[in-house]
């Protein structure tokens, strides 16, 4: 029987102590695809633990394809989940717009505008008094220039909580916190791409990245995205590319969560590329099935770089987002930080840092979730109610928004024009799509900031038009 050694005092769930046992044996080959696992009923009788948190953890790893189920005869380790890189001591307990308008505005437009949380819930009397604290307590230097890396504070939390939620691995010193992804992105831009390269993109993805990484010289190779990310078996076989840019956890716009065969696939092509991966998660804390899924920097931290942000579990507004980068690069990149804007406002980083730190996030997340996840099953049920059979639903699983493809329609701009018109507006598919032809039925429903009542007059009224 497999002996697993469980930390009861550790603060980590059971579930997660079980889950990150199996997932460290199978990606180190100790657990060869095809071998069976215990039966949940066995494993929690010889852990002492309820039959629950075996299957929570089993969910788990079948949700991030380590493990499949064949039927009638138990639970096996899946192909292509071995990640032969003996050199790297994987965590022991890992874990985890611009906006398109299109027409006049409506005076009481319904926007389904992705990537915006729930703006009436940020929690500002806390923020306020912690702002007071930190303004009556912070010594004088604060209020002079900082370090083009950011707060120490900050840093260090930071990777704690990485660590904890994201399976992140790294030293606050790999930490660069900048003025939210879109900044890291910047910098990775200006870090990687001198005299033009190769990058590979998923497709679709977001139009910013297309203009932003379309410099002088440099070429976007696509790869397309189905409803589980990146289609790795598709990556070029003749490039010499010099990034892979890829949203694992929750692919922007089509919403896949790429799996552990995809995952080991990445890696593979990119250390035989001898590339980068640049890793840009946005918004998985918001996973509405099981845990966050652990992070991609986690499997290869020498080759992966990773992007967060305080966009989506917060606000916009703070401007907060950081970059984590392989040792060689923290360098260049702090230098080029500076250039850019010396460093990322003092007083919010040090804000921040006690909201972590106080475990507010946490709280503030949990709490969150619940209400998005409210929020997408009201969307869900009221196009199916609205639509029928006429609507697909993509993507789903994670984040703020949601994927809605509609048997028959084109989303034209004159369609387009239309629907706002009626009074709400909705994002195309296709306008962050290289290949926009397979995505024109489609569009991008966010719902993070809209309130039931919303939902439901806004899908009544795209009804209106669409049938
Ligand atoms: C895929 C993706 N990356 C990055 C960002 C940028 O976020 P930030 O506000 O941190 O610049 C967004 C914004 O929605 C996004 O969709």
């Amino acid at each position: 029987m497999t002996w697993i050694t469980m930390d009861r005092a550790s603060g980590t769930p059971l579930f997660r102590q079980i889950y990150a046992h199996f997932r460290k044996a199978i990606l180190q080959g100790e657990m060869k695809s095809g071998t069976a696992l215990p039966s949940t009923r066995e494993l929690a009788s010889a852990l002492h633990v309820s039959r629950n948190v075996v299957v929570e953890a089993y969910e788990q790893l079948f949700a991030e394809g380590y493990i499949e189920s064949r039927h009638g005869s138990g639970t096996y380790v899946a192909d292509g989940t071995f990640l032969d890189l003996a050199r790297h001591a994987l965590p022991s307990i890992p874990l985890a717009a611009m906006t398109s308008s299109v027409g006049t505005a409506h005076a009481d437009l319904i926007d389904f505008r992705h990537g915006i949380p729930a703006l009436n819930q940020f929690p500002r009397k806390l923020w306020g008094q912690l702002a007071q604290r930190i303004c009556a307590d912070t010594s004088d230097e604060a209020f002079g220039y900082g370090k083009p890396e950011g707060s120490t504070e900050l840093r260090a939390v930071l990777a704690q909580y990485l660590l904890r939620t994201r399976g992140v691995i790294c030293e606050p010193e790999q930490l660069i916190i900048t003025t939210g992804a879109t900044q890291a992105i910047n910098l990775i831009a200006k870090l990687l791409l001198p005299g033009g390269k190769e990058i590979i993109i998923e497709d679709p993805i977001t139009k910013e990245i297309h203009t932003l990484f379309s410099l002088p010289g440099t070429t976007l190779s696509p790869v397309p995205a189905d409803d589980q990310g990146m289609m790795t078996h598709l990556l070029p076989t003749d490039g010499k590319p010099c990034f892979i840019y890829v949203t694992p956890s929750h692919q922007f716009p089509l919403g896949g969560v790429l799996p552990i065969q995809r995952r080991v696939q990445l890696i593979q092509y990119a250390s035989a590329s001898d590339c980068y991966i640049v890793e840009d998660d946005y918004d998985s804390e918001f996973r509405y099935e099981g845990a966050p899924v652990s992070s991609l920097q986690g499997l290869d931290p020498d080759r992966v770089i990773y992007i967060g942000t305080f966009s989506k579990i917060l606000s916009p507004a703070l401007r907060m987002g950081y970059l984590i980068l392989p040792r060689s690069l923290v360098e260049t990149a702090r230098g080029l930080k500076w250039l850019t804007d010396l460093h990322t406002p003092s007083l919010e980083q040090l804000i921040l840092a006690r909201f972590i730190e106080g475990g507010y996030l946490d709280r503030h997340v949990a709490k969150m979730k619940k209400l998005y996840r409210k929020r997408r099953d009201y969307l869900i049920q009221a196009l199916v109610h609205t639509f029928a059979d006429k609507v697909t639903i993509l993507g789903y699983s994670t984040g703020l928004h949601l994927v809605a493809e509609f048997t028959g329609a084109v989303f034209t701009p004159a369609l387009l024009a239309q629907i706002e018109q009626s009074g709400v507006r909705v994002y195309p598919v296709s306008v962050h799509a290289l290949d926009k032809n397979k995505h024109r039925k489609r569009i991008i429903l966010g719902y993070g900031n809209l309130s039931e009542e919303r939902i439901a007059e806004g899908i009544r009224r795209l009804g209106s038009i669409m049938q």
